[in-house]
């Protein structure tokens, strides 16, 4: 018997960790994926969106079909700030509301027609959502992704449960053997320490002869983690990523980078930056399903893949970790050590919080803890 009662596997509409995760603003897409004047249909904790941009950049996010005979609507024109469908011009603001009707002769018709309409907004490069019942909370500013610097925010897909990928998030130990080569250049295996509140854990890694690496992870599903890079000129990274699931066998990982770079690496940086989104983006899930099912290894991947961003390389790896786990890892099977500490204290919260909101319900103030000094743990110098 597993000691969590409550977990967040299910997170679709009316369930209880589903009702959770809607009480916060979520990321849904990387801004500059989708083009101002189009459209895209989104699949977020199991429901259908779409999401558009106005021709002013303004991101909106509406149902997925329209409310006269479901047509849906992202295959509908952005006409200014509004979207119509493509079936008949049935035209919708960006909070729902059904403007115009072509073919009506009644004029007040329009008035009385709406479709489900979400606040949005862009934070960094991100488009974030709140699909949560009642007014939105205040959107949370992360102080660690504020002032100077260069920010970069993406995405990627990992075909498993949001339970694997959350597991995951303070498992330090994995690191040195996951990645053992390139960005995570952290070899040694770790002493973890956990401290906990109540909606963040963090934990302390040292290894020896350098500085701690201090992460942490915030309820439901953030974690703040300072890294360096490979980059010359680059000091550090400071970066916050959400793990949104787009249904229960798929979650979406959404980060924002804050690149903090000497005067003279700021301009190697970018072009570099320039240069590596300019490559093909490889299909990462396509060769972790072709390594888990045997018919290639990492290194016959990293051939095929030609030259690529290489933190694809990375996401590769950790794609074999969390769906080698199968959709969704089985708790009751597993073996837990003591270094498995950062994944208990991560199931703790959501066990804790969803407990909480199965007794009281919806409500209960959520605060975003105040900022944690992290470090990469790298023996660098790292201010600010
Ligand atoms: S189905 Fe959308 S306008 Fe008719
Ligand atoms: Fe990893």
């Amino acid at each position: 018997m597993s000691r969590w009662q409550y977990s967040c596997e299910h997170t679709g509409p009316g369930t209880l960790a589903g009702r959770y995760m809607r009480q916060f603003w979520q990321p849904v897409h990387v801004l500059d994926k989708i083009p101002p004047g189009q459209a895209r249909p989104l699949r977020i904790m199991g429901e259908e969106f779409t999401l558009y941009r106005g021709e002013s950049g303004t991101p909106y996010l509406v149902d997925s079909h329209c409310a006269h005979r479901g047509v849906q609507l992202s295959v509908g024109r952005v006409d200014g700030e509004e979207i119509a469908c493509l079936y008949h011009g049935w035209k919708y603001t960006g909070l729902g509301q059904c403007v115009e009707q072509p073919g009506e002769l009644d004029e007040q018709f329009s008035s009385r027609v709406k479709i489900r309409g979400y606040p949005t907004r862009d934070y960094h490069g991100l488009v974030f959502a709140y699909l949560g019942k009642g007014d939105a909370p205040e959107f949370p500013i992360h102080q660690a992704l504020e002032g100077e610097g260069i920010h970069e925010a993406r995405s990627y897909e990992r075909d498993c449960n949001l339970t694997n990928f959350l597991d995951n998030q303070l498992d330090e130990v994995h690191v040195g053997f996951t990645h053992p080569v390139g960005y995570a250049r952290l070899p040694e295996i770790p002493k973890v320490r956990i401290s906990r509140t109540k909606f963040a854990a963090v934990s302390h890694c040292s290894r020896p002869g350098r500085v701690d690496r201090i992460s942490e992870f915030l309820m439901p599903n953030m974690l703040r983690f300072k890294s360096t890079t490979p980059y010359e000129g680059v000091n550090w990274a400071d970066a916050v990523a959400w793990r949104v699931p787009k249904d229960d066998a798929t979650t979406l990982s959404f980060t924002i980078n804050r690149y903090v770079t000497t005067k003279e690496g700021e301009e190697a940086f970018l072009a570099r930056q320039k240069r590596l989104r300019a490559l093909p983006v490889p299909d990462v899930n396509a060769f972790a399903k072709r390594i888990l099912a045997g018919e290639l290894t990492f290194d016959q991947a990293m051939e095929e893949m030609g030259e690529h961003d290489p933190r694809y390389d990375v996401t590769l790896q950790d794609h074999l970790t969390m769906q080698g786990q199968m959709v969704v890892s089985n708790r009751e099977a597993e073996v837990l050590g003591q270094a498995d500490t950062g994944v208990v204290a991560v199931r703790d919260l959501w066990n804790e919080q969803l407990e909480d909101l199965d007794k009281y319900g919806e409500g209960r103030v959520w605060i975003l803890p105040p900022p944690t000094v992290l470090t990469s743990g790298e023996d660098l110098q790292e201010t600010g």
